[in-house]
């Protein structure tokens, strides 16, 4: 049998691509309109560079965290996915891995196993909800997490309903019976390995949202509880806090990418914020979240902690946004990659590979732990760095961080030796105060 371990993450989409049926890989990939977003998510980091030092280099290197009040032991965690019809274990199997390699799980409230058996599976469970629904549905879904002993909420607010793509979307089918199977056999017997883990359960994919189920109710389809997602009226600020006042835990604001909306989350009292565009999922032509990062972080990281998700391939990419002010990444794709390549193990593979990763580029830039990590070990191209919603300058949104106030004498030293300045991130020990 062929060795399944696999050295990269592109590997593992390489196999991810030749295991899944067409619409499945096609629904992972996902993006929106001509996938400007996704792709810069990704080419972003590649055009961030390292100085690495020739000796000096320090024997160990600390990369354990903390993050909403729950120690991790890398500062990779797992951001919520629907995973559906990738592999029978689904969610479980993630959980499972992000338990064995010591991080946190994201669970998404369109994700096919109910979250009972997931926080079984890995204790420190974050919950993901949508705005979706009444509130009384919105604090049904939250007392049920609670009640499963999940550790904190994620509220994803980014809107993400994607206005079709240049390159079609994928043909999902709002149930898996047998009219609908029969339609999508031609895919699934081009892809026997994937229908044999399957078949070998005894069972098709469950296109369900168990936990979106109302108390003595049956589950939504994945595309009925995303019908009444959009087309439940969107939060205000004050919905906002409302949500966070509902849940006394840790409590996390993802997708944002502007430095007024990251003070807004602020004054709400959430605890922290993913800076994320939905992989891409947003509107598309919204910018790398990596660019936005070190704005955002400048603006309130002393207050609440700061991640970012969005094009995490390698522990180099992890490097370089820890330098840049966050406090951990969130991945998404990188282990959905995984888990089709080799179920359970295929994510602790990926999580192995961001784990050495992450270690070589603190040992190359000659530091002893993450919390070391900054800027000014990076080459950055320059005008890299945006400043969304600064309600300081009077151009518009966007500022070129050259014209940042925030410039300190580091980063007019960094200028002099060819690098570019960015704004100063917070210190580590600021970010875990909240
Ligand atoms: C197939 C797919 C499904 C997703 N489903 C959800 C979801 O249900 N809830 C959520 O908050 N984010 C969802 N996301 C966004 C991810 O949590 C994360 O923000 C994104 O994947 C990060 O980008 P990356 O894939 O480049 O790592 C989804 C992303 C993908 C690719």
């Amino acid at each position: 049998m062929a060795n399944a371990w696999f050295e990269t993450v592109a590997i593992a989409q390489k196999r991810a691509k030749k295991y899944l049926p067409p619409s499945v890989y096609g629904a992972l990939v996902a993006g929106s309109e001509k996938g400007v977003t996704i792709e810069a998510n990704q080419d972003a980091f590649a055009q961030i560079g390292f100085a690495p030092h020739v000796a000096g280099h320090k024997p160990h290197r600390e990369l354990s965290t903390e993050v909403m009040g729950i120690p991790i032991s890398m500062p990779v965690l797992i951001s919520p996915t629907g995973v559906q019809a990738v592999h029978p274990e689904g969610e479980v199997a993630v959980a499972r891995a992000a338990a064995n390699r010591g991080t946190i799980m994201g669970l998404s409230s369109f994700a096919s196993k109910p979250i009972d058996e997931v926080t079984e599976a890995n204790e420190n469970t974050l919950f993901q909800i949508y705005w979706c629904g009444t509130k009384d549905q919105i604090l049904q879904r939250l007392e049920r997490a609670k009640r499963a002993g999940a550790k904190g909420i994620i509220a994803t607010l980014d809107w993400s309903f994607s206005n079709g793509r240049d390159w079609g979307s994928p043909w999902i089918p709002e149930r898996l019976d047998l009219k609908t199977a029969a339609k999508f056999a031609p895919q699934a017997v081009t892809r026997p390995k994937w229908l044999y883990t399957f078949l070998k359960t005894g069972r098709v994919p469950d296109l369900t949202a168990p936990n979106l189920q109302a108390p003595g109710g049956e589950a939504p389809t994945f595309f009925g509880a995303y019908g009444e997602w959009m087309g439940t009226p969107p939060p205000t600020w004050e919905d906002v806090a409302w949500l966070r006042e509902q849940w006394d835990g840790p409590f996390m604001l993802k997708g944002v990418t502007r430095i007024d909306d990251a003070k807004r989350a602020v004054d709400a009292g959430v605890t922290a914020i993913s800076v994320s565009n939905h992989g891409g999922n947003n509107l598309d032509t919204t910018p790398a979240t990596i660019r936005v990062l070190p704005g955002i972080a400048e603006a309130v990281g002393d207050e609440i902690e700061v991640l970012l998700d969005g094009g995490i391939r390698r522990g180099s990419d992890v490097a370089k946004a820890l330098s840049l002010g966050a406090k951990a990444v969130m991945i998404g794709r990188a282990y959905l990659w995984g888990l089709a390549a080799n179920g359970q193990a295929g994510v602790e593979n990926v999580l192995d590979i961001l784990r050495g990763g992450l270690d070589s580029a603190v040992l190359g830039q000659g530091k002893s732990s993450i919390h070391e990590l900054s800027p000014e070990d990076l080459v950055v191209p320059e005008g890299f760095f945006l400043r969304l919603g600064d309600p300081g300058k009077l151009s518009g949104a966007v500022v070129d961080s050259k014209n940042s106030s925030s410039r300190t004498a580091a980063d007019t030293n960094a200028a002099a030796n060819g690098r570019v300045p960015v704004p100063k991130p917070a210190p580590a020990s600021a970010a875990s105060r909240s």
